[in-house]
């Protein structure tokens, strides 16, 4: 394999008409990693990767490889390879003719060509296919040739668009394993485009998340898990509640507490949120604890409304005392209508400032 790349620096806008669709989304980051962006449908995920690979053009701004700007050059000069959701495969050729084609183009000699195509045929686990043709693979044997076609060329950066997307879970599951195999045996650098939270996270080095054409947050997968930095990324990583509290009084080490709804709530924040500051508090569904006996901070009184089983743990939804709703998973055994007391553990609450805040970067 011909070396990956070492940095990737960008900073892009792209205007449809009048419609903004990514503002200034730029990024640094070291090459040989797994990054994704991730992020909600229309948020401007695959217009990003399009103008990374020379596919659209940027309204405006630029990207630099290793030092060297790139946003110049066409394609197929950019040196990248590319998997798309829908595998994009020829159908009327076999599949040693859809991972020949890009060597074709080459003109490289035909030994050369053949030994390569049986190599990425091996590589991924599809060796004695090249006589069949696409309508004759499954889903995931296309996507397999597709990125057998994409790696062929020995791309100094993988990109990929929802690779995985049309694909059942199981094998979903397996296809992850598969493609995180490859990128780290070839060392390679690969942005993968998704917006599932469990594929990135399960992936990535680095994760970034996106709404609206907006970067909110870039870090790696335990930051943006465990320490999302806003409302959103807190929403889309699982913090389910949401509590609207102004802060009371703060501690040392990040430790704060808010009172919202006739709660008293305690956490912990990253935030500089000062007292009387507007904020919220969040936590989410698995870390909340239910039971008749707990007491202690963050103690409160609540009412079973729907109770649904997932197997292992319910999920549960209650009303608290103060007011709001509850979303809870616990394997606990509560009926609707029951009365119950719940805790949130204070190192699970996260303060964030309100919704539309802590974005830039
Ligand atoms: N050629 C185009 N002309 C006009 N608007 C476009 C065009 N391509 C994309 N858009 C708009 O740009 C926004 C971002 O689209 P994009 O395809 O990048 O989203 P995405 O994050 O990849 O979404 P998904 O997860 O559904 O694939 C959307 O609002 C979309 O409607
Ligand atoms: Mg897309």
């Amino acid at each position: 394999m011909k070396d990956t790349i070492e940095s990737l620096r960008f900073r892009i806008t792209k205007r449809f008409g009048t419609k903004t669709v990514l503002k200034d989304f730029g990024l640094e980051v070291r090459g040989r990693q797994f990054i994704t962006f991730l992020g909600p449908s229309g948020c401007g995920k695959s217009t990003a990767l399009n103008i990374l690979a020379g596919l659209i053009p940027a309204t405006d701004g630029d990207v630099w490889i290793d030092g060297e700007r790139i946003d110049h050059l066409p394609p197929e000069k950019r040196g990248f390879g590319m998997v798309f959701q829908n595998y994009a495969l020829f159908p009327h050729m076999t599949v040693y003719s859809n991972i020949a084609f890009g060597l074709q183009l080459q003109r490289r000699p035909a030994a050369e060509i053949r030994e390569r195509v049986g190599q990425m045929l091996d590589l991924v686990q599809l060796p004695g296919f090249e006589e069949r043709y696409p309508s004759q693979l499954s889903g995931g044997q296309q996507q397999r040739i597709a990125i057998a076609r994409a790696l062929v060329l020995h791309p100094r950066l993988l990109l990929l668009d929802e690779p995985l997307s049309n694909l059942d879970a199981k094998l979903r599951i397996e296809m992850r394993a598969e493609i995180k195999r490859l990128h780290t045996n070839l060392g390679l650098t690969s942005i993968y485009v998704t917006h599932d939270q469990t594929e990135a996270l399960s992936l990535s080095d680095w994760v970034v998340v996106m709404r609206d054409g907006i970067l909110m947050q870039a870090g790696t997968a335990q930051e943006i898990h465990d320490q999302p930095r806003n409302v959103f990324v807190a929403d889309f990583m699982g913090f389910r509640n949401f509590f609207p509290v102004q802060v009371a009084s703060v501690g040392p080490e990040g430790v704060v507490e808010g009172t919202g709804n006739g709660m008293r709530i305690r956490g912990r924040t990253r935030h500089a949120l000062g007292p009387g500051a507007a904020a919220v508090a969040a936590i989410r569904p698995d870390d909340v604890q239910v039971g008749e006996h707990l007491g202690g901070p963050n103690a409160f009184h609540g009412k079973v409304d729907i109770v649904e089983y997932l197997g292992r743990e319910n999920e549960v939804i209650l009303t608290l005392e103060a007011g709001p709703r509850l979303w809870v998973h616990t394997p606990e055994r509560v009926v609707p209508g029951e009365s119950v007391m719940v805790v949130f553990p204070p190192e699970k609450v996260i303060f964030l400032p309100p919704d539309g805040e802590g974005v830039s970067a």
